[in-house]
């Protein structure tokens, strides 16, 4: 969703804002803008529609000299996307800049405050009420202005704010919306994420909620809500800048499928030592474990089908009932949890304002918050009582791959731990699940290597314009997540089912020529699986079979294609099976001339609800 940069140094600032803006472009966003103070005045500059027409409006930065400043992307919420509505949203005086990210949610009532008080306004945004409001209480203090506003105003923002009177500082406010600060030698950073400023330094503050910050080119002041000085260490961001970049890929999200095996052994690999899952700074105890009575999965998107393949595993080997819940149901439905509760929360970039709020929302009822998360130092992070990272390194396309199954991995870890601690499973069963855990990426490798196969069957269906997935017990949890990759990149309407419930109804969408994706990876079901191809092939469907190589000879008797994965531990299945369903779904995409890395109306990091 919108990206925030801002720098205050002795380089040119403009070209450093667009840079760190490109940086963040995979967030989603729909306009773009910068306000970098110069020869005396604030000088701002916004377009709707791609940074590229900013970028070209400033020749590539080259239009406005001044060494302080801040930009923005947009994702529009209060107001239309428009050169107008983009931010910096600026005060009447055109002294005072901000760029938010977030919701105000009383900005309407401030706003009918302000104008009874006389205060013209340009947009339609609530950000401007925020610019207005700071210079409404400004009398020559810009951080006692920004204090009085932010105990006035409400919702979820994080704030990027500059005044022409004082050019040698930038402030920075966080709420429930993610800002980190970059520190510098004799220049200094604030951004929404770490990708915009990681070219410049490696040295990162983590705001806290309700945390301001003044930034001068010698250094960073942080302070509390009532304006408290605050001590802040900075933490070392260890990967490298090649990490966020393409590095001669087309996509990011191709490099992400492609990084799979390599993230696998970095979520996996310091996790088993001598045959024993290790998690390192586990913050539950044996006796906290054998206590726990029920286990909450809640996340959204494919966090969420993370966690429906968690749901089988975890039921599986713990003998302990596990639901799964979407983040945006579970905060409004009074959910069941207290003390004896374990609420796993899953989340990639560790910000989606849903499972933020569920995960509150837990905390509050008593339960005892386990997350899995990809972004170190994210919010979930920070307010969970356990944190275990998945290690991924960053993920850039909006559609997720190399989180999912470092996430997964990261699940079924957790669950032998929990298993061994709670005597569900015989040590021979342990033994060889971690045992095929550690052959997982080399597993992994030989399925990518296999891609021109899935290439081919991407060429015989990307005009296809209506897709099921079908499958039962981990290859129905498989299949949501295959769905989700081809319509969310590819815009084919697809749907995935769990096979037993076709003929409950959905069968009779089932006609000459429609494409059915008929998982079969899990063997106890495999004869199932195979009735259930019968049963379609059988209304005209043309079947793309993936199912595990001793199976291959039956499968490919019947299904029109087949695409094979290694065997493996059927708990593992599923890490296996999604490898190839994201390939489909990208070369799909690929062949319908989409915008693969940043699809239509989508955003990364969904922090609004
Ligand atoms: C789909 C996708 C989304 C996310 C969802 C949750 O490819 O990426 O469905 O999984 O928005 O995001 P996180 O995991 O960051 O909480």
């Amino acid at each position: 969703m919108c990206g925030i940069v801002g720098y205050i140094g002795a380089q040119e600032a403009t070209p450093i804002l667009l840079d760190g803006l490109a940086r963040l472009e995979y967030r989603g966003y729909d306009s773009a803008g910068v306000a970098v103070y110069s020869d005396g005045a604030l000088k701002v500059a916004k377009a709707k529609g791609r940074l590229q027409v900013l970028s070209d409006m400033l020749q590539g930065g080259a239009a406005i000299h001044g060494q302080v400043g801040i930009g923005h992307t947009r994702w529009a919420t209060h107001g239309a996307p428009s050169d107008i509505n983009s931010h910096p949203q600026v005060s009447r005086s055109g002294k005072i800049a901000v760029v938010h990210n977030g919701i105000i949610e009383n900005y309407s009532a401030l706003k009918q405050f302000l104008i009874s008080q006389g205060v013209p306004f340009t947009s339609q945004t609530d950000t401007e009420v925020v610019a207005q409001l700071i210079e409404y209480f400004y009398d020559g203090d810009l951080l006692q202005a920004v204090g009085r506003v932010l105990h006035r105003i409400e919702g979820a923002y994080a704030l990027g704010i500059l005044c022409a009177d004082t050019p040698d500082q930038l402030i920075a406010v966080r709420r429930d919306s993610p800002l980190i600060l970059g520190v510098g030698e004799g220049e200094n950073f604030l951004a929404s994420d770490v990708t915009a400023i990681i070219k410049h330094t490696r040295e990162v503050i983590y705001m806290e909620d309700g945390e301001v910050a003044v930034l001068t080119r010698e250094g960073i002041q942080c302070y509390n809500h009532f304006l408290q000085p605050v001590e802040k260490e900075a933490a070392h961001v260890d990967w490298e800048i090649d990490a966020a970049e393409k590095g001669g890929y087309e996509h990011f999200m191709f490099k992400e499928i492609m990084e799979q095996p390599e993230a696998l052994r970095r979520a996996i690999f310091p996790r088993i030592k001598d045959g024993q899952v290790y998690l390192e700074d586990f913050g539950l105890s044996d006796d906290y474990i054998r206590d726990i009575r029920k286990i909450y999965i809640v996340a959204c998107g494919s966090s969420y089908h993370v966690g429906m393949v968690g749901k089988y595993n975890l039921e599986r080997i713990l003998r302990l009932p596990v639901e799964v819940a979407l983040a945006s149901e579970f905060r409004y439905r009074e959910p069941i949890v207290d003390g004896h509760t374990l609420v796993i929360m899953i989340s990639q970039s560790g910000e989606t304002l849903d499972t933020m709020a569920a995960l509150r929302e837990a905390k509050r009822l008593g339960g005892k918050i386990l997350s899995i998360v990809n972004v170190v130092g994210s919010s979930i992070a920070r307010e969970s009582d356990v944190v275990l990272y998945t290690w991924a390194g960053p993920e850039i396309a909006v559609a997720t791959t190399k989180a999912y199954s470092t996430q997964l991995a990261v699940l079924d870890l957790l669950g032998l731990h929990f298993a061994q601690r709670l005597g569900t499973m015989g040590k021979e069963a342990y033994d060889q699940i971690v045992q095929e855990m550690l052959l997982l990426p080399a597993k992994m490798e030989q399925v990518l290597e296999n891609r021109e196969d899935i290439q081919y069957y991407a060429s015989q269906y990307f005009n296809h314009d209506s897709v099921f997935y079908i499958g039962r017990n981990l290859d129905y949890a498989l299949g949501l997540e295959g769905s989700l990759k081809l319509k969310e990149i590819s815009y084919i309407h697809s749907e995935a089912y769990a096979s037993g419930e076709l003929k409950h109804g959905t069968i009779s969408l089932i006609e000459e020529g429609t494409l059915v994706v008929a998982l079969a990876t899990y063997s106890r079901l495999f004869e199932k699986a195979m009735s259930n191809v019968v049963e379609v092939k059988s209304r005209g469907a043309d079947v793309l079979a993936l199912t595990t190589e001793p199976h291959r000879k039956e499968m490919g008797k019947i299904a029109n294609g087949l695409i094979t994965i290694p065997e493996t531990h059927p708990m593992l299945l599923p890490s296996l099976g999604v490898v190839p369903l994201q390939l489909f779904a990208y070369y799909v995409a690929l062949m319908r001339g989409c915008d693969i890395d940043k699809p239509r109306n989508l955003a990364k990091s969904v922090t609004v609800e």
